[in-house]
């Protein structure tokens, strides 16, 4: 070959550029053949790079080498092409290509590299196993999908970065070599080798540095980072995951809320060319569970728990009475033209609540009237069962849902069956984007296993300064000043105005009930630090794979993350974690202890 690409002949265009104006020109396009047909001593390949596709053409007549040796072109065949941009013949164009008005008649061409039969097929994309797509993950990025999705996380990072400059912040490195962050999590552990016996723990979030910064006097902080933590992976969940963490000094909840609207405003415009309507709705923690279950509700639907404990408390049916008499909680949802599922459906659901804790779920349909259908119809008078109906607007085709228990396995049970009604019901809208941020948190929970409590948030999360005085007596009923973000029903950040002053700290230190030597040992450099003029200060963080994988539309993080891990935290394609050599070990002063 007398030229070289590369060297010889630049690139061109790109595979989504060329149209019919470009008619005529010569030019030089690199990517991969998708496909190879061939039709009437002409050979035509799909050429795809990340910007799109175009055909190209091998005409035994305008160059007798190229054209045979395009017969041994394969699928994922990296290739270099140079030819001529002709006009697609009457009734060939293809209006889905944006290039599908023309194709590139090759006089010239390089098979740069060939490939072995790839283990599963771009084009016609039908799902295969996710580990395999793990496996050959530079396969499937390939795949315009993921390549969309990788561009989509780009753009949503640097409208971030964007908005947080002009808003006067700072980006700033915190260090992943460092100690225990209490976010709740367990640590993934780094043993030292020049300091044997002692480990490094990775961050769960840079909460303790970012407070630190603020100490320094930064006032404006953000980093879009990853964060370490060894817990049980889900589909909204991976042991490594992004953060856009930012700190802010000399500000309360409000401005703290405000900012991140901002924030996210510009990320969902950038990402969709959509305006959000601010301020977001709000509503408080005890509200999202009571009406909704859940602390991170999904708003999109209806489908409210109501409660009806009053109503059954003098019914015949011993279950709720029961209940009622012992001052739990009797509540219940209208399943809204529901009365369509099945015997076997209603036992699938019942199974479904279990999981989460429910003993059972009573249902009743609703026929014409308001008469009950139902086991437990009978046990009720007419009175209650219109009462009920009243209550819940029940009408003919309803189907009511019941749980009676302790608080709550009843907002557990029945929050989760909402989404799972919604979920078999198509009630959330495609493309739909409902944000709320959810206030007012508890500033500690109840660890009955344990038997303590712990900080709900993280233990550096202030107070409400009303609710101090509880916090030696009554530490359950203290809020926080604490926020999350709520996206489609998914915690989509969270953050907190944090305790400055080292009085404070320490009361809160003593409800938790840790002591003044573990707090010394775990973070006595930040307490230490809040009696140095700490200025007030608060922050949050969005937890950005949640929202770039909701923003395009995919039901799993994974898919807008490059190279993520399965659910057993593992990653197929470099194999980690794996086995290391004993002298790597004996270097760090380790043996392990369990048989080979
Ligand atoms: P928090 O623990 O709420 O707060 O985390 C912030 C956000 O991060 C996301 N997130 C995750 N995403 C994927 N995989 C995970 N394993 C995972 N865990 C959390 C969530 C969550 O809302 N330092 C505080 C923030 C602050 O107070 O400023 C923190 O880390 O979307
Ligand atoms: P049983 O009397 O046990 O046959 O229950 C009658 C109905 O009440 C069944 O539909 C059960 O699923 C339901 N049920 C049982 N326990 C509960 C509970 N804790 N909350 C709501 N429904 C329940």
């Amino acid at each position: 070959m007398s030229e070289r690409f590369i060297y010889d002949l630049k690139r061109t265009h790109s595979c989504g550029q060329l149209g019919l104006q470009d008619e005529g020109s010569q030019v030089v396009l690199m990517g991969w053949s998708q496909r190879r047909r061939d039709h009437g001593g002409l050979i035509f390949v799909d050429l795809r790079d990340r910007e799109g596709i175009t055909q190209v053409v091998f005409n035994p007549e305008i160059d007798q080498g190229s054209h045979s040796e395009a017969h041994g072109i394969r699928s994922e065949f990296c290739l270099a092409v140079r030819g001529t941009v002709r006009r697609r013949p009457e009734g060939m164009a293809n209006p889905n290509l944006v290039t599908g008005g023309i194709e590139v008649y090759v006089d010239h061409f390089e098979i740069m590299n060939p490939s072995k039969t790839p283990p599963f097929m771009l084009e016609d994309w039908i799902d295969v196993g996710e580990n395999i797509r793990l496996k050959y993950r530079y396969l499937d990025i390939r795949r315009p999908e993921m390549y969309a999705n990788l561009l989509l996380r780009h753009r949503a990072a640097a409208a971030a970065r964007g908005f947080l400059n002009d808003q006067g912040f700072l980006e700033v490195e915190t260090p992943f070599l460092t100690k225990s962050t209490p976010e709740g999590a367990r640590d993934y552990l780094v043993p030292s080798r020049v300091s044997p016996g002692n480990f490094y723990a990775l961050p769960q979030s840079p909460q303790l540095f970012k407070q630190l910064l603020m100490m320094g006097g930064v006032e404006r902080y953000y980093q879009i980072v990853r964060c370490f933590r060894d817990e049980d992976l889900r589909a909204d969940r991976q042991p490594e995951f992004t953060q856009v963490d930012l700190e802010m000094s000399f500000v309360g909840e409000e401005d703290v809320m405000a900012l991140t609207e901002g924030l996210v405003a510009a990320i969902v415009k950038e990402a969709t060319g959509r305006d959000m309507e601010l301020p977001l709705p709000r509503m408080t923690y005890d509200q999202a569970i009571e009406r909704y279950g859940l602390d991170a509700p999904d708003v999109r639907f209806g489908l409210e728990l109501t409660d009806v404990v009053d109503l059954v408390a003098k019914a015949e049916f011993k279950l709720f009475a029961t209940a009622a008499a012992k001052g739990m909680t009797v509540k219940a949802i209208n399943g809204k033209q529901m009365a369509t599922l099945s015997r076997k459906d209603l036992d699938d659901l019942t199974s479904y609540v279990a999981d989460f804790g429910a003993k059972g779920l009573a249902w009743v349909k609703i026929k014409a009237g308001g008469e009950w259908q139902s086991p437990i119809a009978k046990f009720f008078t007419s009175e209650q069962q219109q009462a009920i109906n009243e209550r819940l607007e029940a009408a003919e085709g309803d189907i009511l849902f019941f749980g009676a228990d302790v608080p709550a396995v009843v907002h557990e049970a029945l929050g989760r069956l909402r989404l799972e009604l919604a979920r078999r019901f198509d009630l959330r809208p495609e493309g739909e984007l409902s944000f709320c941020w959810v206030t007012e948190f508890p500033l500690v929970e109840w660890d009955p296993e344990a038997k303590r409590w712990d900080a709900m948030h993280h233990p550096f999360t202030s107070p409400r300064d009303e609710d101090m005085e509880l916090l030696s007596s009554d530490p359950g009923q203290v809020k926080a000043r604490a926020y999350d973000l709520v996206l489609n029903g998914s915690e989509v950040g969270g953050g907190s105005i944090r305790i400055h002053r080292p009085d404070v700290q320490a009361q809160v230190l003593a409800a938790l009930n840790i002591s003044q030597e573990q707090a010394q040992e775990k973070f006595g450099f930040l307490l230490e630090a809040l009696s140095y003029g700490a200025p007030p200060h608060g922050g949050l963080a969005l937890g950005f794979d949640r929202l770039v994988a909701i923003l395009a539309g995919e039901p799993s993080i994974r898919e807008v993350i490059a190279f993520p891990k399965t659910q057993k935290a593992s990653c197929p394609l470099t194999d980690a974690p794996s086995r290391v050599s004993r002298e790597q070990l004996l270097e760090l002063g380790l043996r392990l202890d369990q048989p080979k």
